[in-house]
């Protein structure tokens, strides 16, 4: 899952109070936009059956489905999964939630939505803090939530999002889940990145690369994922350059999942050894720098900035970024 724990929060938090005691003056607004399970989503159940005797099939509101850690435990994560996942049509290439589920993202624009994924104040603690570190900094500096910091929550499970190319593997409780999931599929590493004779998943039978992903979702059993892949492969291919000052920052340095290797009898449903490659974690250094690929191609500035060691997830509280964002959008004072 894309949690992770941060035990050094409470340190950083404290290096934090202290350099940011000179504020500064906002000087543009800041728009908070999420990465791939990075927004709060919000369901409303009315359903006829369900996947355990536990679960709810009926809820008379919409309550916080991502993200509240306890849903994760067993048997809570049969329920969530079955009211999270989509399914795929492969006549009208859309997706669709499970009979009687409804999910929509709650106050777009309200920064909150994209601080915290779990909206329960008397429970957050870091593995659900998404933003919230940088827009503490930011408030600090001046800037003041629902005026000039805003959040812009998405259902991430449709839309394609943050980084380009992760092998990424999930237990086979959340699998249903994860798989159904378009943004998924286009999460997988690109062709643009890889080359065509380079091993991705090892079995004892066949090896498979970026140019075999037709039969790996063959031998997976699951062809939906294949045509997702389709029909969101090319959405970022030529990766054109935005046209806008980039600022680019990412972590590395880190052991991040670089190829799969399943043992004999093992493929497709046990968990995989990962053959590890360097990254922040979750994205490859590849995807990560990608970025920089832009640098000459536009006629606006490029920034490219690595922070050696800081985690996927743990960059979103890493003071030397939140410096960097706190200095590109204020005037000191
Ligand atoms: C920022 O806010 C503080 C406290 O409200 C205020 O004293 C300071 O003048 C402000 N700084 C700027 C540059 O507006
Ligand atoms: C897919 O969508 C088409 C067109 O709306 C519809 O006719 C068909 O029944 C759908 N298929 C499934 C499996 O829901
Ligand atoms: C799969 O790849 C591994 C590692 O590159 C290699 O040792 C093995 O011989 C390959 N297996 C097949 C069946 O091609």
């Amino acid at each position: 899952m894309m949690a992770s724990v941060n035990n050094v929060l409470c340190i950083l938090a404290f290096i934090l109070s202290a350099k940011l005691s000179e504020a500064a003056k906002p000087k543009n607004p800041v728009i908070l936009v999420p990465g791939d399970g990075g927004s709060q989503l919000w369901a409303k159940l009315n359903k006829k059956s369900s996947p355990h005797y536990f679960c709810k099939t009926y809820t008379s509101d919409y309550y916080n489905i991502w993200l509240n850690m306890e849903d994760l435990l067993y048997p809570s994560i049969l329920c969530f999964v079955d009211n999270m996942r989509l399914y795929y049509n492969r006549t009208t290439h859309t997706t669709y939630n499970t009979d009687g589920v409804d999910i929509r993202i709650q106050n777009f624009g309200d920064s909150q939505t994209v601080e915290w994924l779990d909206p329960d104040t008397k429970v957050h603690y870091s593995p659900v803090s998404y933003f919230s570190n940088i827009a503490d900094a930011l408030v600090s500096n001046n800037f003041t939530r629902g005026k000039d910091l805003k959040g812009a929550p998405f259902d991430f499970r449709k839309a394609p999002s943050d980084s380009l190319g992760v092998v990424i593997v999930y237990p086979s409780w959340v699998r249903a889940e994860q798989r159904s999931m378009p943004s998924t599929a286009w999460l997988m590493p690109s062709p643009r990145y890889w080359a065509k004779d380079e091993v991705l998943v090892i079995t004892d039978k066949r090896n498979y690369t970026v140019a075999d992903y037709k039969d790996l979702f063959a031998d997976l059993d699951y062809m939906d994922g294949y045509y997702m892949r389709q029909d969101v492969e090319n959405l970022i291919m030529d990766l054109k350059p935005p046209g806008v000052e980039m600022h680019c920052l990412h972590g590395l340095g880190l052991d991040t999942p670089g190829k799969l290797k399943f043992g004999p009898g093992q493929f497709p449903d046990t968990f995989p050894e990962t053959i590890n490659d360097d990254g922040d974690g979750t994205v490859n250094k590849r995807s990560l720098i990608a970025c920089a690929d832009w640098s000459g191609q536009q006629k606006q500035p490029v920034m490219h900035k690595v922070i050696m060691n800081a985690e996927h997830m743990a960059i979103l509280s890493n003071p030397i970024a939140i410096q960097y964002i706190v200095d590109l959008v204020t005037d000191s004072s």
